[in-house]
């Protein structure tokens, strides 16, 4: 078992022990500290009531009950997180970025991570086809650094415009909230049709890699391409990849069905046991490094999120673990209001300008302002940084800090305590000098327009059994399509990834079998390795 007492590790824990409340031994107070002599029968007028309104306890005891739920996410709403550490393995991206837990292998960093499925709400079962979130919030001596990943390396969808109408898409139809967190549903399969952009990721949704058999067993992925910027102030283009230690596993359509019913926490619960065995899952970090000079090497749009970079053109380098060793203590205030945000960064990591990312950078902290409930969420236990938060932010619903002196805000020449602005360095965050020009358009860049090519790809990379469970998957979901028209065109659709995929599906959910093969964009090769500027170690 690793070693979990190195230093930086428990900063964390450190901090939570201060808010950690154990109740044993406790004597039962209202939430004015006033104890009682009773809480199972209300004050009553008489042997049969009615109940007096005086009776603080209760009314106390009941309002605080009924306002115990705030909103679900809006997607995500199902999760199971814990705590951990990373470390890096060595200091071969010092050259890259100047963020220390990734380049230091003297740093340990302590982590939350929660995995969560995407459609169903916050009760329903684990084991469903869909795509899963793996999100990790770095606490690190340069600030908070999340990670919001997913466990499949591609999105549906290129503009985060579109966000809102695939979600609309793929959760329970509005008329009668069915079906609960299953993609086998018109509406879905209608976007899916309406928008070829989404084929790749369809292919992985519809895998085995959309019935992941454990959280310990589940690949992740930061999806977009993001940037390292080391201390020249250079930028490196990064895709982020977490690799389980003990492999990537999935379930098969029957056994998930099958444990959907007999037991629908079943991935929450392996997390929790596996934990609590001392069994601590571990992921490898890997990066896939390009340099800037490389931007437009590649046969498709290095900002487009419904694309991969072929390992095998650009190899993933490992470069640190991450080690999961502790349980949360309470559900709520852990693992469902947690709050991560892409926008989360610190020195030595930036955005590109991939048109999904930039909407997620907007979108979590929106969404996180009425979901926890106004301005002052960064101040709940599991979202603060190890580091000391100083600024002239104030006010708002349910601030928990007590700022003193005269003056919240910058400059000011009456020497009252306002922060210092930090000069220049490598642990201040400066924004990535990239350049822009261009007019003010709308339209989708011609090189996010080839939709096919890396789903034919998935597609011709998948054994024997895997493209059976696939061809048997789509049957089973677009078997389940009413709309005959909706059926149709996503075969279309599938003629243009592969033919006889297309025509297996079409033969068992009744036809229409497609036309002859249609071939869009393939036969296009990728850069080779040797081919790239990118000096990178493999
Ligand atoms: C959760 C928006 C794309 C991964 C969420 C939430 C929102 C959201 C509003 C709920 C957050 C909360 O209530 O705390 C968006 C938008 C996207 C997008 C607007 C596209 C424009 C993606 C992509 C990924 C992803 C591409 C994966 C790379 C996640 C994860 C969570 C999440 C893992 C759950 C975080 C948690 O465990 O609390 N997203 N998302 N999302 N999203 Fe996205």
């Amino acid at each position: 078992p690793p070693d979990d007492t190195s230093p930086g590790t428990d900063d964390k824990q450190r901090q939570l022990d201060a808010v950690r409340v154990d109740l044993t031994g406790s004597e039962l107070t209202t939430d004015q500290g006033v104890r009682v002599d009773h809480t199972d029968d209300a004050l009553k007028a008489g042997e049969r009531g009615p109940t007096l309104l005086e009776d603080f306890h209760a009314r106390e005891k009941l309002t605080r009950f009924d306002h115990e739920r705030i909103p679900e996410r809006v997607v995500h709403a199902r999760g199971a997180g814990a705590y951990g550490y990373f470390q890096p393995y060595d200091d071969r991206l010092v050259p890259y970025t100047v963020a220390e837990f990734l380049a230091d292998p003297s740093v340990r960093t302590p982590v939350f991570v929660r995995f969560s499925t995407v459609a169903g709400s916050r009760g329903s079962a684990d084991t469903v086809r869909d795509v899963r979130g793996f999100a990790t919030k770095f606490y690190t001596q340069q600030g908070n650094y999340d990670l919001v990943g997913n466990n499949i390396p591609v999105f549906f969808i290129q503009d985060g415009i579109k966000f809102p109408d695939l979600v609309h898409a793929l959760k329970p139809e509005p008329h009668n909230e069915i079906p609960q967190a299953q993609a086998a549903h018109d509406t879905f399969w209608d976007f899916v049709g309406q928008q070829p952009e989404t084929l790749h990721m369809v292919m992985w949704l519809i895998s085995d890699r959309a019935l992941p058999r454990s959280y310990r067993m589940m690949q992740g992925f930061g999806v977009h391409t993001f940037r390292l910027v080391n201390a020249e102030g250079k930028g490196t283009f990064v895709k982020f990849h977490w690799t389980p230690v003990l492999g990537t596993h999935s379930l098969v359509w029957d056994e998930a069905q099958k444990i959907a019913g007999k037991d629908p926490d079943y991935n929450r619960r392996d997390l929790w046991d596996a934990i609590e065995r001392g069994h601590h899952p571990e992921y490898e970090l890997g990066v896939q490094l390009v340099a800037e000079e490389d931007e437009f090497a590649f046969d498709f749009d290095l900002l487009d999120a419904t694309k991969i970079i072929p390992e095998e053109v650009v190899p993933v380098q490992p470069v640190g673990r991450l080690t999961l060793n502790r349980n949360p203590d309470n559900f709520f205030a852990e693992t469902e209001q947690v709050a991560f945000h892409t926008a989360n960064l610190v020195p030595g990591i930036d955005f590109t300008n991939d048109p999904l990312l930039q909407f997620r950078n907007f979108s979590y902290l929106d969404t996180q302002l009425i979901r926890l409930g106004g301005p002052n969420f960064p101040q709940i236990p599991v979202n603060s940084p190890v580091v000391p938060v100083t600024n002239n932010q104030r006010d708002g619903y349910h601030q928990h800090l007590i700022h003193k002196g005269r003056t919240s805000y910058s400059e000011n020449a009456l020497s009252d305590g306002y922060p210092e602005i930090a000069g220049p360095g490598p642990d201040v965050f400066s924004h990535y000098q990239e350049k822009v020009e261009g007019h003010k358009i709308r339209r989708r860049s011609n090189s996010f327009l080839d939709f096919t090519s890396q789903a034919t790809l998935f597609w011709n990379s998948m054994s024997e059994p895997e493209r059976k469970h696939i061809v048997a998957a789509f049957q089973f979901e677009l078997g389940r399509v009413t709309d005959r028209s909706v059926r149709a065109t996503v075969v279309d659709r599938l003629n243009h990834v592969d033919h006889e995929l297309a025509v297996l599906v079409a033969r068992g959910i009744g036809g229409p079998e497609p036309p002859a093969a249609v071939v869009d964009n393939h036969g296009r090769s990728s850069p080779a390795l040797s081919q790239l500027s990118t000096a990178m170690e493999s």
